[in-house]
């Protein structure tokens, strides 16, 4: 969602700020702006992408400025328009300032504004905070840090902010609350971005502001304090984080990219934690903490999107091979359910980003019942690790691709191997059978490579249905998350209508839109309900519906059923989905192509979902 870059410091601020926004549009955005500060303070906003702001701005003679700020905006408070995009000013317009989140209270501090004379030419809640940051630094007759302070103190909601002055040209005022803010400090100059990849060029020591934190950068010194003024001594951290991995690497799209590193991705989550020679398995968020997941009555996983899917797989695993009940939920539907959440139950959070605001929220209700949190992230030091009790990260490295594909297999990972080691730590899995998995998972990076190298067979099929008005993916047991998320891929980036069922269920619905017309993906790789799924292609096949496999390698039954088949390595039945999810992810990218979609950016949707 929205993103946030300023610069201050001995460079031309433009150059900064303009490279951080482009490095900032994969997290979706629908317009951006840049403003100036010179003497006077320049405003650039355009609708649409960056480079049409870039085009703007260069035919407008930018002036030399060495401080900034820029912000791509995706719309929350009023259509995505010039007017409604950020920077926004004051009514004195001696104030600019950028915003990430919901001022909840919007709407009652604006009446209040308009009483005294205020008048705003934006729908937006963040034209109101800057407005209500100028009234009281009027009012107080303070400084701008003390007025950003006490006007945050009476907002309610979430938001990453910087403010920039007229009056006080050398100065950049950030604050946090529930969206993330990242600081880079370089040799006298100060960077500060919504996440890290606007800033990895410059310098990798960051700072990461924590709620209720103001960072007030002047001339080369930085301070940072509480909303009362009280200072806090900042931790400098070191950004472990290399440009290439930010960059396209010679792929035509992140996602792409994203999707051939999975064998080294998921080969990365594995790296430290499962060793082969000594037969064992070694996660320190699970074993520091092994009495509370042995205690544990039931774990509840909360997630949205790509991560939810993953949150299925992971009940299927963490039932079978851990033996503990396990109920999956949306995140936003668990926050507002009040759910029943007991002292001795887990609740897993999974989110690539760390930020998801839904899924911040679960955390924190389960958290006051007395839950033990677990997280299972990707991005080093988001919001979601810090809320949690213990964790694992994914180290699948920065995912770009808004539709989400290596974190995927990442996250599935990490499932297997905590499924693996609680199920043997309980005495639920035999020596045996525990070590059986985890030289099967040795093999997986080297299936995945497999996969990869049907790319130009999937293409064609692409080809094919690349015209098609609907989808419907198919699949049971472990295969059945995996049919969601091979239908999510395709409907996020091709916008093509796409349903993922389990197999059994399609006779209670999806069966009415079988006709010659509709293709179905079934995922039916060798696993205890093959025969059950044979018996669904028959009945998608009797209505002329055209079916196109995901089968294991050797098989011959469905090879004489489908009309297109794709085989995949065979594996052990519980670690299928890292395998039988990756033609799907290629299928969808292809069609995405061929239809001349932006599939990295696709419309509407955010990577980093930090609004409910
Ligand atoms: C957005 C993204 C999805 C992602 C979901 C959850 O919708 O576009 O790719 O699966 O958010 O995000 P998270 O970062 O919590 O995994």
């Amino acid at each position: 969602m929205c993103g946030i870059v300023a610069y201050t410091g001995h460079r031309e601020a433009y150059p900064v700020i303009i490279k951080g926004l482009k490095r900032l549009e994969y997290r979706g955005y629908d317009s951006a702006g840049v403003a100036l500060l010179n003497g006077e303070i320049s405003i650039y906003k355009k609708k649409g992408k960056v480079a049409d702001l870039e085009k703007f701005i260069e035919q407008n003679l930018p002036p030399y400025a060495t401080i900034g700020i820029g912000h791509t905006r995706w719309a929350t408070h009023g259509e995505p328009n010039d007017i409604n995009a950020h920077p926004h000013l004051s009514s004195d317009q001696n104030l600019a300032i950028i915003h990430n989140g919901i001022i909840e209270n919007y709407s009652s501090l604006k009446q209040d504004l308009i009483q005294h004379g205020h008048q705003f030419q934006s729908d937006t809640d963040t034209e109101v905070l800057v407005h209500f940051i100028e009234f009281i630094q009027k009012q107080e007759n303070c400084n701008l840090e003390d007025a950003v302070r006490l006007a945050l103190q009476r907002v309610v909601g979430a938001y990453a902010i910087v403010v920039l002055s007229k009056h006080a040209p050398r100065k950049l005022i950030a604050a946090r609350k529930g969206s993330p803010l990242v600081i880079g400090v370089g040799n006298g100059e100060y960077f500060v971005a919504s996440d890290a990849t606007p800033i990895i060029e410059y310098t990798k020591k960051v700072i990461y502001l924590d709620d209720n934190e103001v960072a007030i950068i002047e001339d080369s010194t930085l301070k940072i304090t509480n909303l009362n003024a009280v200072p806090k001594t900042p931790t400098i951290q070191k950004l472990d984080l290399e440009l290439q991995a930010i960059e396209k690497g010679g792929f035509d799209h992140f996602m792409l990219k994203e999707i051939y590193e999975q064998p080294r991705s998921v080969a990365d989550t594995m790296r430290g934690r499962i060793n082969i020679h000594e037969g064992s398995l070694h996660m320190a968020g699970i074993i520091d903490y092994a009495n509370r997941f042995m205690q544990a009555d039931r774990i509840i996983i909360a997630a949205c999107g790509t991560s939810w899917h993953a949150g299925l797989v992971g009940e299927y695993l963490i039932e079978e091979l851990a033996r503990i009940p396990v109920e999956v939920e949306y995140a936003s539907e668990f926050r507002y359910r009040n759910p029943i959440i007991k002292a001795n139950d887990i609740l897993i959070a999974i989110s690539q980003s760390g930020e998801t605001a839904d899924t911040l929220a679960a955390i924190e209700i389960a958290k006051q019942k007395g839950a033990f949190i677990f997280g299972i992230c990707n991005v080093v030091g988001a919001s979601i690790p810090r809320a949690t009790h213990a964790g694992a990260y994914l180290h699948a490295g920065p995912e770009i691709g808004v539709a989400s594909t290596k974190a995927f297999t990442a996250q599935i990972t990490v499932l297997t191997m905590l499924a693996l080691l609680l199920g043997y730590k309980k005495g639920v899995l035999a020596h045996s059978k525990y070590r059986e998995y985890l030289v099967e998972m040795e093999q997986i990076p080297a299936k995945i490579e497999k996969i990869l190298a049907l790319n130009d067979r999937i293409k064609e099929i692409a080809y094919i249905f690349k015209d098609a008005q609907n989808f419907l993916y198919l699949g049971r047991g472990y295969n059945f998350p995996v049919a969601l998320e091979g239908a999510l891929k395709l409907k996020e980036i091709s916008y093509i209508h796409a349903e993922g069922y389990p197999a059994a269920e399609m006779k209670h619905g999806p069966i009415a839109l079988i006709d010659d017309q509709m293709p179905v993906v079934f995922i039916a790789t060798a696993d205890s309900s093959y025969e059950k799924i044979v018996s669904n292609i028959q009945e998608v096949k009797a209505r002329k519906g055209r079916v196109i496999a995901i089968v294991s390698e050797g098989d011959t039954e469905i090879k004489r059923m489908a009309e297109f088949t794709i085989e995949i390595p065979q594996t052990l039945e519980p670690l299928v989905p890292l395998l039988s999810v990756v033609p799907l992810q290629l299928l969808a990218y292809h069609i995405a192509v061929m239809r001349g979609c932006n599939v990295d950016q696709p419309r509407n949707l955010a990577k980093s979902v930090t609004v409910e």
